[in-house]
Protein backbone atom coordinates (compact mmCIF):
# COMPACT_ATOMS: atom_id res chain seq x y z
CA UNK A 1 0.00 0.00 0.00
CA UNK A 2 1.28 3.50 -1.00
CA UNK A 3 1.29 6.21 1.98
CA UNK A 4 2.77 9.81 1.38
CA UNK A 5 5.92 10.52 3.52
CA UNK A 6 4.03 12.84 6.12
CA UNK A 7 1.59 9.89 6.77
CA UNK A 8 4.41 7.87 7.11
CA UNK A 9 5.39 10.06 9.90
CA UNK A 10 2.28 11.21 11.31
CA UNK A 11 1.51 7.27 11.86
CA UNK A 12 5.23 6.55 13.34
CA UNK A 13 4.62 9.25 16.49
CA UNK A 14 4.32 7.52 19.55
CA UNK A 15 0.82 9.84 20.58
CA UNK A 16 -0.78 8.19 17.63
CA UNK A 17 0.67 4.98 18.21
CA UNK A 18 -0.92 4.53 20.82
CA UNK A 19 -4.43 5.14 18.92
CA UNK A 20 -3.17 1.81 16.71
CA UNK A 21 -3.23 -0.10 20.33
CA UNK A 22 -6.53 1.06 20.89
CA UNK A 23 -7.78 0.21 17.17
CA UNK A 24 -6.07 -2.88 17.83
CA UNK A 25 -9.07 -3.83 20.45
CA UNK A 26 -11.91 -2.54 18.10
CA UNK A 27 -13.64 -5.42 15.76
CA UNK A 28 -16.00 -3.17 14.23
CA UNK A 29 -15.66 0.53 12.79
CA UNK A 30 -19.19 2.76 11.78
CA UNK A 31 -18.61 3.05 8.14
CA UNK A 32 -19.55 6.31 7.86
CA UNK A 33 -20.03 9.62 9.94
CA UNK A 34 -20.78 13.27 8.99
CA UNK A 35 -18.89 16.52 11.05
CA UNK A 36 -19.49 19.66 10.68
CA UNK A 37 -16.21 22.49 11.16
CA UNK A 38 -16.05 26.02 11.38
CA UNK A 39 -13.83 28.55 9.43
CA UNK A 40 -12.20 31.00 11.55
CA UNK A 41 -10.19 34.24 10.86
CA UNK A 42 -6.83 35.33 11.96
CA UNK A 43 -5.76 37.74 14.33
CA UNK A 44 -2.01 36.74 14.52
CA UNK A 45 -1.60 35.07 11.04
CA UNK A 46 0.03 32.31 9.54
CA UNK A 47 2.33 33.24 6.52
CA UNK A 48 4.88 30.67 5.52
CA UNK A 49 5.95 27.60 6.67
CA UNK A 50 9.60 25.84 7.93
CA UNK A 51 8.49 22.29 5.87
CA UNK A 52 5.58 22.47 3.63
CA UNK A 53 4.83 18.99 3.70
CA UNK A 54 3.86 18.85 6.65
CA UNK A 55 2.67 22.32 7.18
CA UNK A 56 5.06 23.25 10.18
CA UNK A 57 4.31 27.02 10.19
CA UNK A 58 6.67 29.94 10.24
CA UNK A 59 5.69 31.32 13.14
CA UNK A 60 2.33 30.49 15.80
CA UNK A 61 -0.87 32.24 14.59
CA UNK A 62 -4.31 33.43 16.86
CA UNK A 63 -7.74 33.03 15.16
CA UNK A 64 -11.61 33.17 16.43
CA UNK A 65 -13.78 30.28 14.55
CA UNK A 66 -16.50 31.55 13.20
CA UNK A 67 -20.41 30.16 14.14
CA UNK A 68 -22.98 30.35 11.76
CA UNK A 69 -20.58 29.37 9.24
CA UNK A 70 -19.48 25.89 7.87
CA UNK A 71 -18.83 23.00 6.00
CA UNK A 72 -20.57 19.70 6.65
CA UNK A 73 -18.55 16.69 5.23
CA UNK A 74 -19.86 13.08 5.29
CA UNK A 75 -17.41 10.49 4.77
CA UNK A 76 -18.40 6.90 3.70
CA UNK A 77 -15.65 3.93 3.80
CA UNK A 78 -16.94 0.87 1.61
CA UNK A 79 -14.91 -2.01 0.34
CA UNK A 80 -16.90 -1.90 -2.68
CA UNK A 81 -14.69 0.94 -3.53
CA UNK A 82 -11.98 0.88 -6.00
CA UNK A 83 -11.20 4.97 -5.43
CA UNK A 84 -11.31 7.70 -3.25
CA UNK A 85 -14.27 10.11 -4.54
CA UNK A 86 -15.06 13.66 -3.45
CA UNK A 87 -17.93 15.83 -4.14
CA UNK A 88 -17.20 19.45 -2.99
CA UNK A 89 -21.05 21.63 -2.98
CA UNK A 90 -22.59 18.64 -5.17
CA UNK A 91 -19.44 18.46 -7.93
CA UNK A 92 -17.28 15.69 -8.23
CA UNK A 93 -14.06 16.88 -7.31
CA UNK A 94 -10.55 15.07 -9.30
CA UNK A 95 -6.88 16.41 -9.63
CA UNK A 96 -5.56 19.07 -6.74
CA UNK A 97 -8.30 19.04 -4.43
CA UNK A 98 -8.56 14.98 -4.36
CA UNK A 99 -5.24 14.84 -3.68
CA UNK A 100 -5.17 17.06 -1.13
CA UNK A 101 -8.10 14.99 0.61
CA UNK A 102 -6.10 11.68 -0.20
CA UNK A 103 -3.47 13.31 2.43
CA UNK A 104 -5.52 13.06 4.93
CA UNK A 105 -7.52 9.73 3.90
CA UNK A 106 -4.39 7.77 3.50
CA UNK A 107 -3.09 8.73 7.13
CA UNK A 108 -6.61 7.88 8.62
CA UNK A 109 -6.19 4.59 6.74
CA UNK A 110 -3.04 3.91 7.92
CA UNK A 111 -3.85 4.52 11.53
CA UNK A 112 -7.11 2.36 11.15
CA UNK A 113 -5.50 -0.64 9.73
CA UNK A 114 -8.02 -0.25 6.27
CA UNK A 115 -7.41 -0.23 3.00
CA UNK A 116 -10.81 0.43 2.26
CA UNK A 117 -11.26 3.65 0.18
CA UNK A 118 -13.90 6.41 0.70
CA UNK A 119 -16.80 9.01 -0.49
CA UNK A 120 -16.01 12.05 1.28
CA UNK A 121 -18.72 14.57 0.20
CA UNK A 122 -18.18 18.07 1.60
CA UNK A 123 -20.83 21.08 1.52
CA UNK A 124 -20.00 24.71 2.60
CA UNK A 125 -22.64 26.99 3.93
CA UNK A 126 -20.62 30.58 2.39
CA UNK A 127 -18.52 31.26 -0.57
CA UNK A 128 -15.41 29.15 -1.77
CA UNK A 129 -12.48 30.70 -2.40
CA UNK A 130 -12.63 34.62 -1.84
CA UNK A 131 -11.02 34.77 1.56
CA UNK A 132 -12.76 33.18 3.87
CA UNK A 133 -11.10 30.50 4.79
CA UNK A 134 -12.97 27.30 3.34
CA UNK A 135 -10.00 24.76 3.78
CA UNK A 136 -10.03 25.04 7.23
CA UNK A 137 -13.25 24.01 8.30
CA UNK A 138 -12.61 21.63 5.09
CA UNK A 139 -10.23 19.74 6.33
CA UNK A 140 -11.21 20.14 10.23
CA UNK A 141 -14.34 18.47 9.53
CA UNK A 142 -12.59 16.33 7.09
CA UNK A 143 -10.29 14.70 10.07
CA UNK A 144 -13.02 14.28 12.56
CA UNK A 145 -15.37 12.32 10.02
CA UNK A 146 -13.33 10.05 8.67
CA UNK A 147 -11.30 9.68 12.27
CA UNK A 148 -14.75 8.81 12.98
CA UNK A 149 -15.82 6.94 10.53
CA UNK A 150 -12.99 3.95 11.15
CA UNK A 151 -13.76 4.07 15.06
CA UNK A 152 -10.89 5.93 15.81
CA UNK A 153 -10.96 8.32 18.59
CA UNK A 154 -8.44 11.38 18.15
CA UNK A 155 -7.73 13.47 21.02
CA UNK A 156 -8.23 17.55 19.80
CA UNK A 157 -4.42 17.38 19.78
CA UNK A 158 -3.82 14.87 17.66
CA UNK A 159 -7.18 15.75 15.97
CA UNK A 160 -5.67 19.18 14.92
CA UNK A 161 -2.55 17.70 13.80
CA UNK A 162 -4.00 15.43 11.52
CA UNK A 163 -6.29 18.95 10.03
CA UNK A 164 -2.70 20.69 9.11
CA UNK A 165 -1.75 18.34 7.35
CA UNK A 166 -4.25 19.11 5.17
CA UNK A 167 -4.17 23.04 5.70
CA UNK A 168 -2.43 24.75 7.91
CA UNK A 169 -5.11 26.99 9.49
CA UNK A 170 -7.49 24.02 9.78
CA UNK A 171 -5.57 22.71 12.79
CA UNK A 172 -7.13 26.21 14.11
CA UNK A 173 -10.72 25.20 13.70
CA UNK A 174 -10.35 21.78 15.58
CA UNK A 175 -11.03 23.41 19.29
CA UNK A 176 -13.98 25.94 19.43
CA UNK A 177 -13.91 29.52 20.52
CA UNK A 178 -9.90 31.88 20.02
CA UNK A 179 -7.65 29.41 19.71
CA UNK A 180 -3.61 29.61 19.00
CA UNK A 181 -1.69 27.22 17.20
CA UNK A 182 2.06 26.51 18.95
CA UNK A 183 3.93 26.76 15.71
CA UNK A 184 6.39 24.03 17.31
CA UNK A 185 9.17 22.32 15.72
CA UNK A 186 7.30 19.32 13.91
CA UNK A 187 4.60 17.33 13.59
CA UNK A 188 4.15 16.28 17.73
CA UNK A 189 4.26 19.75 18.81
CA UNK A 190 2.36 21.69 15.79
CA UNK A 191 -1.18 22.05 16.81
CA UNK A 192 -3.59 24.20 18.12
CA UNK A 193 -5.60 24.50 21.26
CA UNK A 194 -8.76 27.62 22.93
CA UNK A 195 -7.30 30.49 24.33
CA UNK A 196 -10.77 30.95 25.74
CA UNK A 197 -14.54 29.44 24.36
CA UNK A 198 -16.81 31.10 22.26
CA UNK A 199 -19.33 32.62 24.93
CA UNK A 200 -16.23 34.32 26.60
CA UNK A 201 -16.11 37.49 24.51
CA UNK A 202 -18.63 38.86 22.44
CA UNK A 203 -17.46 40.03 19.06
CA UNK A 204 -18.68 39.77 15.44
CA UNK A 205 -17.01 39.56 12.49
CA UNK A 206 -18.66 41.44 9.64
CA UNK A 207 -17.27 40.13 6.46
CA UNK A 208 -17.26 42.60 3.44
CA UNK A 209 -17.68 40.43 0.83
CA UNK A 210 -16.43 42.67 -2.49
CA UNK A 211 -15.76 40.42 -4.49
CA UNK A 212 -17.05 36.20 -4.91
CA UNK A 213 -14.42 35.81 -7.65
CA UNK A 214 -11.29 32.60 -7.35
CA UNK A 215 -8.33 33.81 -6.06
CA UNK A 216 -5.61 33.80 -8.37
CA UNK A 217 -2.81 32.39 -5.81
CA UNK A 218 -4.00 30.00 -3.44
CA UNK A 219 -2.68 30.24 0.23
CA UNK A 220 -0.23 27.06 -0.40
CA UNK A 221 1.29 28.64 -3.14
CA UNK A 222 1.26 31.74 -1.38
CA UNK A 223 3.35 30.58 1.49
CA UNK A 224 6.13 29.03 -0.67
CA UNK A 225 6.87 32.32 -1.59
CA UNK A 226 7.18 33.91 1.59
CA UNK A 227 10.52 33.60 2.11
CA UNK A 228 11.53 35.51 -1.33
CA UNK A 229 10.11 39.00 0.67
CA UNK A 230 13.00 40.83 2.92
CA UNK A 231 9.94 41.65 4.84
CA UNK A 232 9.25 38.36 6.34
CA UNK A 233 12.46 38.37 8.42
CA UNK A 234 11.12 41.63 10.06
CA UNK A 235 8.00 40.50 10.02
CA UNK A 236 8.85 36.94 12.05
CA UNK A 237 11.15 39.00 14.37
CA UNK A 238 8.00 41.02 16.02
CA UNK A 239 5.76 37.62 15.85
CA UNK A 240 5.92 36.60 19.69
CA UNK A 241 5.43 40.02 20.92
CA UNK A 242 2.24 40.23 18.61
CA UNK A 243 1.07 36.90 20.31
CA UNK A 244 1.44 37.99 23.57
CA UNK A 245 -0.65 41.42 23.06
CA UNK A 246 -3.09 39.59 21.26
CA UNK A 247 -3.63 36.80 23.92
CA UNK A 248 -3.89 39.41 26.40
CA UNK A 249 -6.18 41.59 24.30
CA UNK A 250 -8.17 38.53 24.18
CA UNK A 251 -8.03 37.34 27.90
CA UNK A 252 -8.85 40.89 28.99
CA UNK A 253 -10.97 41.76 26.35
CA UNK A 254 -9.32 44.74 25.93
CA UNK A 255 -10.98 45.65 22.05
CA UNK A 256 -8.57 48.59 21.68
CA UNK A 257 -5.34 46.23 21.76
CA UNK A 258 -6.79 43.83 19.62
CA UNK A 259 -7.71 45.95 17.13
CA UNK A 260 -4.00 47.85 16.85
CA UNK A 261 -2.48 44.38 16.74
CA UNK A 262 -4.68 42.62 14.41
CA UNK A 263 -4.57 45.58 11.97
CA UNK A 264 -0.45 45.78 12.26
CA UNK A 265 -0.28 42.03 11.97
CA UNK A 266 -2.72 42.56 8.75
CA UNK A 267 -0.52 44.92 7.45
CA UNK A 268 2.95 43.19 8.24
CA UNK A 269 1.63 39.83 6.42
CA UNK A 270 0.29 41.98 3.15
CA UNK A 271 3.73 43.85 3.13
CA UNK A 272 5.65 40.31 2.98
CA UNK A 273 2.94 39.28 0.07
CA UNK A 274 3.17 42.51 -2.10
CA UNK A 275 7.05 42.15 -1.87
CA UNK A 276 7.57 38.57 -2.58
CA UNK A 277 8.68 37.72 -6.19
CA UNK A 278 6.13 37.48 -7.62
CA UNK A 279 4.12 39.83 -5.89
CA UNK A 280 0.92 38.86 -4.53
CA UNK A 281 -1.31 41.96 -4.32
CA UNK A 282 -4.31 40.17 -2.85
CA UNK A 283 -6.91 43.68 -2.64
CA UNK A 284 -9.84 45.51 -4.94
CA UNK A 285 -10.07 48.92 -4.96
CA UNK A 286 -13.20 48.74 -2.77
CA UNK A 287 -10.68 46.44 -0.30
CA UNK A 288 -8.77 50.02 0.38
CA UNK A 289 -12.22 51.65 0.37
CA UNK A 290 -13.40 49.44 3.59
CA UNK A 291 -10.07 49.68 5.15
CA UNK A 292 -9.43 53.25 4.95
CA UNK A 293 -13.36 54.22 5.87
CA UNK A 294 -13.00 51.33 9.06
CA UNK A 295 -9.50 53.53 10.22
CA UNK A 296 -12.58 56.64 10.19
CA UNK A 297 -15.14 55.47 12.13
CA UNK A 298 -12.66 54.05 14.86
CA UNK A 299 -11.14 57.72 14.75
CA UNK A 300 -14.70 58.90 15.48
CA UNK A 301 -15.01 56.66 18.51
CA UNK A 302 -16.57 53.25 16.99
CA UNK A 303 -15.27 50.15 18.07
CA UNK A 304 -14.23 48.57 14.70
CA UNK A 305 -11.33 46.84 13.33
CA UNK A 306 -10.36 44.82 10.26
CA UNK A 307 -8.07 42.27 9.05
CA UNK A 308 -7.83 40.52 5.97
CA UNK A 309 -6.51 37.04 4.63
CA UNK A 310 -5.36 35.94 1.23
CA UNK A 311 -8.20 37.59 -0.60
CA UNK A 312 -9.72 40.90 -1.09
CA UNK A 313 -12.53 40.64 1.36
CA UNK A 314 -12.34 42.41 4.55
CA UNK A 315 -13.08 41.20 8.21
CA UNK A 316 -14.25 43.84 10.51
CA UNK A 317 -14.41 43.31 13.75
CA UNK A 318 -16.71 44.89 16.53
CA UNK A 319 -18.28 44.23 20.02
CA UNK A 320 -21.47 42.55 19.03
CA UNK A 321 -23.38 45.91 20.63
CA UNK A 322 -22.53 47.41 17.67
CA UNK A 323 -22.53 45.42 14.78
CA UNK A 324 -26.08 45.97 13.66
CA UNK A 325 -24.70 49.98 13.18
CA UNK A 326 -21.51 48.27 11.73
CA UNK A 327 -23.24 46.40 8.88
CA UNK A 328 -25.28 48.93 8.24
CA UNK A 329 -22.36 51.17 7.76
CA UNK A 330 -20.08 48.68 5.87
CA UNK A 331 -23.61 47.56 3.17
CA UNK A 332 -23.01 51.70 2.17
CA UNK A 333 -19.43 51.46 1.10
CA UNK A 334 -19.22 51.53 -2.64
CA UNK A 335 -17.94 48.04 -4.26
CA UNK A 336 -19.37 46.31 -0.77
CA UNK A 337 -21.80 43.33 -2.62
CA UNK A 338 -22.49 41.34 0.78
CA UNK A 339 -22.12 41.58 4.28
CA UNK A 340 -21.79 38.13 6.10
CA UNK A 341 -21.76 38.34 10.36
CA UNK A 342 -20.26 35.47 12.31
CA UNK A 343 -19.45 35.33 15.99
CA UNK A 344 -17.06 33.22 17.77
CA UNK A 345 -17.76 29.35 16.82
CA UNK A 346 -17.83 25.90 18.78
CA UNK A 347 -15.10 23.18 17.82
CA UNK A 348 -15.30 20.30 14.85
CA UNK A 349 -18.23 17.88 16.07
CA UNK A 350 -19.92 15.10 15.06
CA UNK A 351 -23.68 15.55 13.61
CA UNK A 352 -25.56 12.56 15.07
C1 LIG B 1 -3.77 34.28 4.99
O1 LIG B 1 -4.17 27.48 5.91
O2 LIG B 1 -5.09 28.42 3.76
O3 LIG B 1 -5.50 32.88 5.81
O4 LIG B 1 -1.88 25.35 4.71
O5 LIG B 1 -1.70 25.93 2.33
O6 LIG B 1 -3.95 25.42 3.30
P1 LIG B 1 -2.57 25.98 3.53
O7 LIG B 1 -2.76 27.51 3.85
P2 LIG B 1 -3.92 28.20 4.65
O8 LIG B 1 -3.23 29.62 4.97
C2 LIG B 1 -3.96 30.60 5.65
C3 LIG B 1 -3.34 31.91 5.38
C4 LIG B 1 -4.12 33.09 5.89
C5 LIG B 1 -3.70 33.48 7.31
C6 LIG B 1 -4.24 32.62 8.42
O9 LIG B 1 -5.38 32.11 8.33
O10 LIG B 1 -3.55 32.52 9.43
Amino acid sequence: MFYRKECATIAQLTSLSSVDRRWGKVTMFPHDAVAIAHPNIAFIKYWGNRDHNLRIPTNGSISMNLEGLYTRTQVAFDAALVADELVLNGLPQSGPALQRVLTVLECVRSLAHTENHARVESENNFPTGVGIASSASAFAALSLAASAAVGLQLSERELSRLARLGSGSACRSVPGGFVEWQAGEGDEDSYAGSIAPPDYWELTDCIAVVSAEHKPTGSSQGHRLAESSPLQVARLAGTPQRLILCRQAILERDFDTLAIVTELDCHLMHAVMMTSRPALIYWAPATLSVMATVQTWRKGGLEVCYTIDAGPNVHILCPNHVSTRVVELIEQVPGVVQVLTAQPGGPARLVV
